[in-house]
C-alpha cells in the first residue's frame, strides 16, 4: 500500500448540482431538491471537517443561475437564509467563512449578514468554508482584473508588478490556495464556470449520484481516487 492513501486535498470544490433531478424523479417541485440539498451541504461541510480538510468550497448559485423561473430563483434565495443559518453554527466552531461572488444582487438583510459572518469568523483557522453565491469564474477574473488596474491607476503598483500571484491574491478566493479535487455529483461532466482560475491543476472526480444523496461515503469515495491520481503539475 502506497503512503498516497493518506494525502488529503488542501481545497476540495463541491458543485452542488442535481437537486432539481432528485427531486423530478420522487414527484417532488424542484424545490424541495434545493432544501434536501442544503442538507446535503451541512453533512458534506461537517464530516470535511471533521476529517481535517482545510479548505472547502460550494458552488450554490451560478451568475447564470438568474435565467431560471422566477419562482425556483425565489426559493433558492429563501433557502440561503437557512444557509447561512447554518453557517452561523461554523463560523462559532473555529471556521471561516467567506462567500464568493458579488454580493450587490441580494436583499440588504442577506447582505447584512453574509459580511457580518465574514467579520466575525475573520480569525478562524481550523478550516475556511466558502459559499459560491452568485459566482462565476469568469466574473471572479474581471473583478480581479478591475482591482489590478484601480491599484496601477493610482500608482499603487506598476505594470511589471502583475503577475499570476497577484492575479490570484485579488480573486473572490484570495486567501485560500487552488483547488485540488474538485467533485461534481448530478452526472454533468463540466466546470460550469466554478472556479475556473483556481482550478488549473485540480483532479476531476465525476458521480452520477445527486447532490441531495451525496454522503460521506461518497466523499470517501473520491478521496480514495484523488490519493491515487498522479499529480504531475505539467513536470514528469
Ligand atoms: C443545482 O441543482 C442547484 C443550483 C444550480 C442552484 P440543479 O437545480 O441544477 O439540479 P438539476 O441539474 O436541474 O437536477
Ligand atoms: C452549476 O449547475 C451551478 C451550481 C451547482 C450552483 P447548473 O445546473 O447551473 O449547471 P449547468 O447549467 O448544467 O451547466
Ligand atoms: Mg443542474
Amino acid at each position: 500500500m502506497s503512503a498516497d492513501k493518506n494525502i488529503l486535498p488542501v481545497h476540495i470544490g463541491f458543485i452542488m448540482d442535481g437537486n432539481g433531478r432528485w427531486a423530478e424523479k420522487k414527484g417532488l417541485p424542484r424545490t424541495a431538491g434545493h432544501a434536501e440539498g442544503a442538507r446535503a451541504f451541512r453533512r458534506i461541510a461537517r464530516y470535511c471537517k471533521k476529517i481535517g480538510i482545510k479548505n472547502i468550497t460550494f458552488y450554490a448559485f451560478s451568475t447564470e443561475n438568474w435565467k431560471r423561473p422566477r419562482e425556483e430563483v425565489n426559493a433558492i434565495m429563501s433557502l440561503f437564509m437557512q444557509y447561512l443559518d447554518e453557517a452561523e453554527d461554523f463560523a462559532k466552531d473555529n471556521t471561516r467563512l467567506i462567500f464568493l461572488g458579488d454580493k450587490s444582487p441580494f436583499d440588504a438583510k442577506m447582505r447584512e449578514r453574509m459580511v457580518y459572518l465574514e467579520k466575525a469568523s475573520e480569525n478562524f483557522d481550523e478550516m475556511t468554508l466558502a459559499v459560491a453565491m452568485n459566482y462565476g469564474g469568469r466574473d471572479d477574473i474581471v473583478h480581479s482584473v478591475k482591482r489590478i488596474a484601480g491599484l496601477v491607476k493610482n500608482g499603487d503598483i506598476s505594470l511589471s508588478d502583475i503577475d499570476e500571484s497577484l492575479v490570484s491574491s485579488l480573486l473572490y478566493t484570495g486567501t485560500m490556495p487552488d483547488v485540488d479535487l474538485l467533485i461534481r455529483p448530478g452526472g454533468e461532466k463540466r466546470i460550469s464556470n466554478f472556479l475556473i482560475w483556481q482550478s488549473s491543476y485540480a483532479e476531476f472526480y465525476f458521480t452520477d449520484v445527486l447532490w441531495p444523496d451525496f454522503s460521506s461515503g461518497e466523499l470517501d469515495k473520491a478521496l480514495k481516487e484523488f490519493s491515487s491520481r498522479s499529480r504531475r503539475f505539467g513536470g514528469v
